[in-house]
């Protein structure tokens, strides 16, 4: 059954037209010019209970925006959205109850208490009975490892820290489904790994329907088996993952710092070579020939310093997927071939 129900869903937005020079602000601030904005276009979806699907696109694609419709923060211009059976917006009430929601750039948490305290006021303004408050603290602080800065002022936090206990933050009142954006934004590689690693724990521990938006391919492969990919406000993918993977993202970049000029032999699989000083950008297929083979290769004859691995970005992917829409049946055609 779907807990999440989105039918044709829109936003546009209203910017008041700027005029040039200061007469134009100062104009534009009466004048009743407006430009639309169209920052969600005619999207659908649904979710089941227990999903865990990842929501992704480049920056401005309008996945805030489609989320601030799910929890009743934003209206729609057009099309109907439901969770657990109730329009967001007109229910704020009861849809918080039936929610978590987590803002990777803003906190839920009160800057300047202990992080103990800002749970009990959370308890308070949910109603959170005592027991099943208790219940919960005890299992999520486990869980998520916060009890060595549970009395740390949230200011003092780090970042990494600091997501960990709005994670528990929106947990507290056993909401049947996360909303998650950007959660892993501005993290390091390990903090980002560990909250890809709690989101699965919870999901598993709870059942909890999990909507995570990021605009980072790794968090989605390792939380989801879902993913909706959107751009420029439209859907252009629904499915799984494991066909994306399959189907795009088929060049991988192996960055490499030599010791001296490298001797590189022709190799069929290798598509690109770009050099800056000793440092190389070599592009490969990889379905053609393994990063470690192809590491071996180029360090045979040549002193090897440093090397990374880089997977495609999220943009060049649905470049990838503009180009070449017929590889994979979700995507729409009347989105894709334009
Ligand atoms: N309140 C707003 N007023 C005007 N334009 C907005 C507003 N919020 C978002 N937008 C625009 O809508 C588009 C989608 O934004 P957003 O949903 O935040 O994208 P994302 O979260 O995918 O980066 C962007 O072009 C953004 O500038
Ligand atoms: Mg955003």
């Amino acid at each position: 059954m779907s807990v999440i129900s989105v039918e044709n869903i829109s936003k546009h937005f209203l910017i008041p037209q700027k005029k040039k020079g200061f007469l134009g602000s100062v104009s534009s601030l009466f004048s009743n010019q407006y430009e639309t904005k169209v920052a969600v276009k005619d999207i659908s979806f649904q979710i089941n209970q227990g999903e865990m699907v990842g929501f992704i696109g480049p920056n401005g694609a309008g996945k805030s925006t489609t989320i601030k419709m799910l929890t009743g923060i934003l209206v729609p211009t057009a099309g109907d959205v439901k969770v657990n059976g109730k329009v967001p917006y007109k229910n704020r009430e009861e849809n918080a109850a039936n929610i978590g929601v987590v803002f990777g750039q803003r906190t839920q948490l009160w800057w300047d208490l202990p992080l103990l305290e800002s749970f009990e006021l959370l308890r308070y303004i949910y109603k959170i009975p005592e027991t099943k408050y208790r219940t919960n603290l005890r299992f999520l602080t486990e869980l998520l490892e916060v009890n060595s800065f549970i009395t740390t002022p949230v200011r003092q936090l780090s970042l990494g820290q600091r997501m960990r206990a709005d994670l528990l933050a929106s947990l507290l009142h056993d909401p049947a489904i996360l909303f998650l954006d950007e959660p892993t934004i501005g993290l390091d590689a390990i903090a980002k790994e560990r909250i890809r690693e709690l989101l699965v724990a919870i999901n598993k521990e709870k059942n909890v329907t999990v909507l995570l938006t990021t605009h980072d391919m790794s968090d989605i492969e390792k939380t989801c088996n879902r993913m909706i990919i959107i751009d420029k406000g439209s859907k252009i993918y629904d499915g799984g993952i494991n066909e994306i993977r399959a189907n795009y993202g088929e060049s991988r970049t192996l960055v490499m710092d030599f010791g001296h000029t490298p001797v590189i032999p022709q190799i069929n699989a290798v598509t690109s070579i770009e050099c800056e000083g000793l440092r190389y950008r070599i592009q490969f297929q990889k379905s053609k020939i393994s990063a470690s083979q192809l590491i071996s290769l180029l360090s045979k004859d040549n002193e090897l310093v440093d090397l990374t691995v880089q997977e495609p970005e999220i943009e060049s992917i649905i470049k990838e997927i503009y180009n070449e829409p017929y590889k994979v049946s979700q995507v729409r055609e009347k989105e894709a071939v334009r």
